[in-house]
Protein backbone atom coordinates (compact mmCIF):
# COMPACT_ATOMS: atom_id res chain seq x y z
CA UNK A 1 0.00 0.00 0.00
CA UNK A 2 1.52 3.27 -1.17
CA UNK A 3 0.44 5.96 1.44
CA UNK A 4 1.46 9.63 0.63
CA UNK A 5 4.64 9.87 -1.66
CA UNK A 6 7.74 10.27 0.01
CA UNK A 7 9.11 13.48 -2.07
CA UNK A 8 5.82 14.69 -1.45
CA UNK A 9 5.84 15.76 2.18
CA UNK A 10 5.70 18.38 4.79
CA UNK A 11 9.24 18.98 6.75
CA UNK A 12 12.51 19.32 6.11
CA UNK A 13 15.79 17.12 5.21
CA UNK A 14 19.31 17.82 6.04
CA UNK A 15 20.84 18.00 2.86
CA UNK A 16 24.29 18.70 2.40
CA UNK A 17 24.91 20.40 5.96
CA UNK A 18 21.51 21.80 5.91
CA UNK A 19 18.12 21.52 6.54
CA UNK A 20 16.34 22.09 2.87
CA UNK A 21 12.75 22.14 2.53
CA UNK A 22 11.66 18.71 2.19
CA UNK A 23 10.39 18.83 -1.17
CA UNK A 24 13.54 20.74 -2.62
CA UNK A 25 15.82 17.81 -1.70
CA UNK A 26 15.96 16.72 -5.58
CA UNK A 27 19.15 15.16 -7.30
CA UNK A 28 20.32 15.75 -11.29
CA UNK A 29 19.32 12.12 -13.29
CA UNK A 30 23.08 12.02 -13.84
CA UNK A 31 23.89 11.29 -10.76
CA UNK A 32 26.72 8.67 -10.56
CA UNK A 33 24.59 6.42 -7.95
CA UNK A 34 21.34 6.42 -9.70
CA UNK A 35 23.45 4.80 -12.60
CA UNK A 36 26.04 2.17 -11.20
CA UNK A 37 24.97 1.67 -7.56
CA UNK A 38 27.10 2.36 -4.83
CA UNK A 39 24.88 4.89 -2.64
CA UNK A 40 25.16 3.64 1.44
CA UNK A 41 22.48 4.29 3.60
CA UNK A 42 21.04 3.20 6.84
CA UNK A 43 17.61 2.35 8.57
CA UNK A 44 17.51 3.98 12.22
CA UNK A 45 14.64 3.48 14.35
CA UNK A 46 13.72 6.26 16.91
CA UNK A 47 12.19 5.65 20.04
CA UNK A 48 10.99 8.58 22.20
CA UNK A 49 12.91 11.07 20.62
CA UNK A 50 16.35 8.76 20.60
CA UNK A 51 18.04 6.60 17.86
CA UNK A 52 19.04 3.15 19.26
CA UNK A 53 22.61 2.55 18.74
CA UNK A 54 22.69 5.59 16.66
CA UNK A 55 26.94 5.72 17.20
CA UNK A 56 26.61 2.14 15.77
CA UNK A 57 24.70 3.12 12.82
CA UNK A 58 26.37 5.98 11.68
CA UNK A 59 29.91 4.25 12.29
CA UNK A 60 28.61 1.39 9.74
CA UNK A 61 27.33 3.94 7.08
CA UNK A 62 31.13 5.66 7.44
CA UNK A 63 32.40 1.74 7.10
CA UNK A 64 30.00 1.24 4.52
CA UNK A 65 31.11 4.26 2.77
CA UNK A 66 34.69 3.25 2.50
CA UNK A 67 33.82 -0.21 1.61
CA UNK A 68 32.19 1.33 -1.62
CA UNK A 69 35.66 3.39 -1.97
CA UNK A 70 34.60 6.56 -0.66
CA UNK A 71 34.87 8.69 2.30
CA UNK A 72 31.60 10.74 3.33
CA UNK A 73 33.12 14.32 4.21
CA UNK A 74 31.49 14.60 7.59
CA UNK A 75 32.60 12.91 11.12
CA UNK A 76 30.95 10.63 12.66
CA UNK A 77 29.96 13.32 15.82
CA UNK A 78 28.54 15.76 12.85
CA UNK A 79 26.50 13.20 11.62
CA UNK A 80 24.86 12.03 14.75
CA UNK A 81 24.34 15.80 15.56
CA UNK A 82 22.97 16.24 12.15
CA UNK A 83 20.92 13.37 13.13
CA UNK A 84 19.78 14.33 16.05
CA UNK A 85 18.89 18.19 14.72
CA UNK A 86 16.77 16.64 11.89
CA UNK A 87 14.70 14.65 14.21
CA UNK A 88 13.96 18.02 16.42
CA UNK A 89 12.99 19.86 13.01
CA UNK A 90 10.75 16.73 11.86
CA UNK A 91 9.19 16.55 15.68
CA UNK A 92 10.07 12.75 15.62
CA UNK A 93 8.88 10.71 19.32
CA UNK A 94 8.71 7.62 17.76
CA UNK A 95 10.16 7.26 13.96
CA UNK A 96 12.43 6.11 11.12
CA UNK A 97 15.49 7.93 10.18
CA UNK A 98 17.30 7.33 6.80
CA UNK A 99 20.84 8.98 6.49
CA UNK A 100 22.07 7.99 2.63
CA UNK A 101 25.43 9.08 1.30
CA UNK A 102 26.31 9.08 -2.88
CA UNK A 103 28.53 10.15 -5.71
CA UNK A 104 27.26 12.97 -7.47
CA UNK A 105 27.23 14.04 -10.91
CA UNK A 106 31.05 15.10 -11.74
CA UNK A 107 31.59 12.09 -14.14
CA UNK A 108 28.95 9.67 -16.20
CA UNK A 109 30.98 6.45 -16.78
CA UNK A 110 32.06 3.42 -14.21
CA UNK A 111 35.18 5.35 -13.13
CA UNK A 112 34.04 7.84 -10.43
CA UNK A 113 37.05 9.21 -8.63
CA UNK A 114 36.16 12.61 -9.15
CA UNK A 115 32.78 12.49 -8.21
CA UNK A 116 31.96 14.60 -4.94
CA UNK A 117 29.99 12.84 -1.91
CA UNK A 118 27.01 13.87 -1.02
CA UNK A 119 24.87 12.95 2.46
CA UNK A 120 21.12 13.53 3.26
CA UNK A 121 19.59 12.61 6.56
CA UNK A 122 15.63 12.61 6.51
CA UNK A 123 13.39 11.58 9.46
CA UNK A 124 9.39 10.16 9.72
CA UNK A 125 7.06 9.04 11.95
CA UNK A 126 6.83 5.02 11.27
CA UNK A 127 4.62 2.34 12.17
CA UNK A 128 5.32 -1.41 12.16
CA UNK A 129 7.36 -2.84 9.19
CA UNK A 130 5.18 -6.02 9.32
CA UNK A 131 1.45 -5.32 10.12
CA UNK A 132 1.05 -5.66 13.64
CA UNK A 133 -1.42 -8.61 13.19
CA UNK A 134 0.72 -10.94 10.84
CA UNK A 135 3.40 -10.06 13.12
CA UNK A 136 1.07 -11.95 16.22
CA UNK A 137 0.59 -14.62 14.53
CA UNK A 138 4.46 -15.07 12.88
CA UNK A 139 4.86 -13.33 9.40
CA UNK A 140 4.76 -16.05 6.01
CA UNK A 141 8.37 -16.69 3.86
CA UNK A 142 8.80 -18.58 0.94
CA UNK A 143 12.66 -19.02 0.10
CA UNK A 144 13.84 -16.49 -2.35
CA UNK A 145 15.48 -18.30 -6.02
CA UNK A 146 18.20 -14.72 -5.41
CA UNK A 147 21.28 -16.00 -3.27
CA UNK A 148 23.42 -14.03 -0.59
CA UNK A 149 26.60 -13.02 -2.96
CA UNK A 150 29.68 -15.07 -1.86
CA UNK A 151 32.26 -11.55 -0.23
CA UNK A 152 34.78 -11.92 -3.36
CA UNK A 153 31.60 -11.15 -5.41
CA UNK A 154 30.13 -8.18 -4.05
CA UNK A 155 31.04 -6.16 -0.73
CA UNK A 156 28.70 -8.24 1.42
CA UNK A 157 29.22 -6.40 4.66
CA UNK A 158 28.31 -2.82 3.45
CA UNK A 159 25.15 -1.61 3.34
CA UNK A 160 24.83 -0.28 -0.14
CA UNK A 161 21.76 0.38 -2.77
CA UNK A 162 23.33 -1.86 -5.02
CA UNK A 163 22.75 -5.33 -2.45
CA UNK A 164 19.26 -4.49 -2.53
CA UNK A 165 18.46 -5.02 -6.05
CA UNK A 166 17.68 -8.79 -5.51
CA UNK A 167 16.02 -8.02 -2.12
CA UNK A 168 13.50 -6.07 -3.68
CA UNK A 169 13.27 -8.71 -6.55
CA UNK A 170 12.96 -10.87 -3.82
CA UNK A 171 10.58 -9.53 -1.85
CA UNK A 172 8.06 -8.86 -4.84
CA UNK A 173 8.08 -11.94 -5.75
CA UNK A 174 7.13 -13.49 -2.03
CA UNK A 175 4.48 -10.09 -2.00
CA UNK A 176 2.85 -11.55 -5.27
CA UNK A 177 2.27 -15.27 -3.89
CA UNK A 178 0.89 -13.85 -0.87
CA UNK A 179 3.83 -14.16 1.42
CA UNK A 180 5.35 -11.40 3.35
CA UNK A 181 8.84 -11.45 2.74
CA UNK A 182 11.35 -14.04 0.97
CA UNK A 183 14.25 -16.23 2.73
CA UNK A 184 16.86 -16.16 0.98
CA UNK A 185 20.20 -18.45 1.19
CA UNK A 186 24.00 -17.92 0.61
CA UNK A 187 25.64 -18.38 -2.94
CA UNK A 188 26.69 -22.15 -0.92
CA UNK A 189 22.78 -22.65 -0.05
CA UNK A 190 23.50 -22.31 3.41
CA UNK A 191 19.92 -20.22 5.30
CA UNK A 192 21.44 -16.25 5.40
CA UNK A 193 18.91 -13.62 6.07
CA UNK A 194 15.17 -12.16 5.16
CA UNK A 195 15.70 -9.39 2.39
CA UNK A 196 16.19 -6.61 5.13
CA UNK A 197 16.10 -8.46 8.50
CA UNK A 198 18.26 -11.54 10.16
CA UNK A 199 17.12 -14.62 10.75
CA UNK A 200 17.45 -16.87 13.78
CA UNK A 201 15.70 -20.18 14.81
CA UNK A 202 15.07 -21.95 18.20
CA UNK A 203 15.80 -25.80 18.81
CA UNK A 204 15.51 -27.83 21.96
CA UNK A 205 15.33 -24.10 23.83
CA UNK A 206 18.40 -22.98 22.58
CA UNK A 207 18.97 -20.19 19.64
CA UNK A 208 20.79 -20.78 16.78
CA UNK A 209 21.71 -18.08 14.06
CA UNK A 210 23.59 -18.41 10.69
CA UNK A 211 27.53 -16.85 10.73
CA UNK A 212 27.29 -13.75 9.44
CA UNK A 213 29.90 -13.94 6.49
CA UNK A 214 28.36 -12.90 3.66
CA UNK A 215 25.25 -10.18 5.01
CA UNK A 216 24.96 -7.53 7.36
CA UNK A 217 26.02 -8.46 10.86
CA UNK A 218 22.76 -6.37 11.84
CA UNK A 219 22.92 -4.11 14.91
CA UNK A 220 19.73 -5.88 16.41
CA UNK A 221 20.93 -9.02 15.76
CA UNK A 222 24.14 -8.48 17.78
CA UNK A 223 21.43 -6.81 20.29
CA UNK A 224 19.21 -9.71 20.74
CA UNK A 225 22.33 -12.01 21.22
CA UNK A 226 23.38 -10.14 24.09
CA UNK A 227 19.61 -10.05 24.98
CA UNK A 228 19.25 -13.92 25.01
CA UNK A 229 22.77 -14.16 26.87
CA UNK A 230 21.53 -12.30 29.52
CA UNK A 231 18.63 -14.07 30.01
CA UNK A 232 21.09 -17.23 29.78
CA UNK A 233 19.66 -19.35 26.88
CA UNK A 234 22.65 -20.54 24.51
CA UNK A 235 22.88 -18.86 21.42
CA UNK A 236 24.84 -20.60 18.68
CA UNK A 237 26.15 -18.92 15.63
CA UNK A 238 26.34 -21.87 13.03
CA UNK A 239 25.94 -22.83 9.49
CA UNK A 240 22.34 -23.74 9.16
CA UNK A 241 21.15 -25.95 6.27
CA UNK A 242 17.40 -25.13 4.90
CA UNK A 243 16.76 -28.93 5.70
CA UNK A 244 17.08 -28.06 9.31
CA UNK A 245 14.16 -25.55 9.48
CA UNK A 246 11.25 -28.39 9.69
CA UNK A 247 12.69 -29.10 13.27
CA UNK A 248 12.48 -25.20 14.77
CA UNK A 249 10.40 -24.82 17.16
CA UNK A 250 10.48 -21.17 16.26
CA UNK A 251 11.44 -19.22 13.88
CA UNK A 252 11.95 -15.27 14.07
CA UNK A 253 13.68 -12.15 12.40
CA UNK A 254 15.56 -9.27 13.44
CA UNK A 255 16.44 -5.82 12.45
CA UNK A 256 15.90 -2.41 12.81
CA UNK A 257 12.26 -2.26 10.78
CA UNK A 258 11.32 -5.73 11.91
CA UNK A 259 12.45 -5.55 15.50
CA UNK A 260 11.69 -9.50 16.96
CA UNK A 261 9.05 -10.78 14.66
CA UNK A 262 7.97 -14.59 14.62
CA UNK A 263 7.85 -16.21 11.94
CA UNK A 264 4.82 -18.55 10.94
CA UNK A 265 5.33 -20.34 7.98
CA UNK A 266 8.21 -20.61 5.22
CA UNK A 267 6.56 -22.11 2.02
CA UNK A 268 4.83 -25.78 3.29
CA UNK A 269 6.49 -25.71 6.97
CA UNK A 270 4.66 -24.11 9.96
CA UNK A 271 5.96 -22.56 13.11
CA UNK A 272 4.11 -21.09 15.92
CA UNK A 273 4.83 -17.72 17.50
CA UNK A 274 6.69 -19.26 20.58
CA UNK A 275 8.03 -18.31 23.76
CA UNK A 276 11.82 -17.45 23.14
CA UNK A 277 10.83 -14.47 20.26
CA UNK A 278 8.12 -12.76 22.44
CA UNK A 279 10.56 -12.88 25.38
CA UNK A 280 12.97 -11.47 23.22
CA UNK A 281 10.50 -8.98 21.83
CA UNK A 282 9.31 -7.59 24.69
CA UNK A 283 13.24 -7.75 26.37
CA UNK A 284 14.30 -5.66 22.63
CA UNK A 285 10.96 -3.51 23.03
CA UNK A 286 12.38 -2.33 26.89
CA UNK A 287 16.08 -2.32 25.98
CA UNK A 288 15.35 0.47 22.89
CA UNK A 289 13.88 2.92 25.02
CA UNK A 290 16.87 1.99 27.93
CA UNK A 291 14.38 0.16 30.39
CA UNK A 292 16.38 -3.37 29.92
CA UNK A 293 17.25 -4.20 33.37
CA UNK A 294 21.52 -5.04 33.38
CA UNK A 295 22.42 -8.76 34.18
CA UNK A 296 23.61 -9.40 37.19
C1 LIG B 1 19.56 -7.12 4.28
C2 LIG B 1 19.49 -6.79 5.73
N1 LIG B 1 19.94 -7.68 6.63
C3 LIG B 1 19.88 -7.43 7.96
C4 LIG B 1 19.37 -6.25 8.44
C5 LIG B 1 19.32 -6.00 9.91
O1 LIG B 1 20.24 -5.01 10.28
P1 LIG B 1 19.97 -4.03 11.51
O2 LIG B 1 19.58 -4.89 12.67
O3 LIG B 1 21.28 -3.38 11.72
O4 LIG B 1 18.89 -3.12 11.11
C6 LIG B 1 18.91 -5.29 7.53
C7 LIG B 1 18.38 -4.01 8.00
O5 LIG B 1 19.09 -3.05 8.00
C8 LIG B 1 18.98 -5.56 6.15
O6 LIG B 1 18.54 -4.67 5.25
Amino acid sequence: MAGQPYHDRDGSIWFNGQMVDWRACNLHVLTHSLHYGGAVFEGERVYGGNVFRLREHTQRLIDSAKMLGYDIPYTAGQIDEATNAVIRAQNITDGYVRPVAWRGSEMMGVAAQKSTIHLAIAAWEWPSYFDPEARARGIRLTLSRWKRPSPETAPVKAKTSGLYAICTLGKHEAESRGFHDALMLDWRGRVAEATGANFFMVKNGEIHTPVPDCFLDGITRRTVIELARRRNIPVHERVILPAELKDAEEIFLTGTAAEVTAVGQIDDLTFKAGPVAAQLGADYAAEVRGKMEKAA
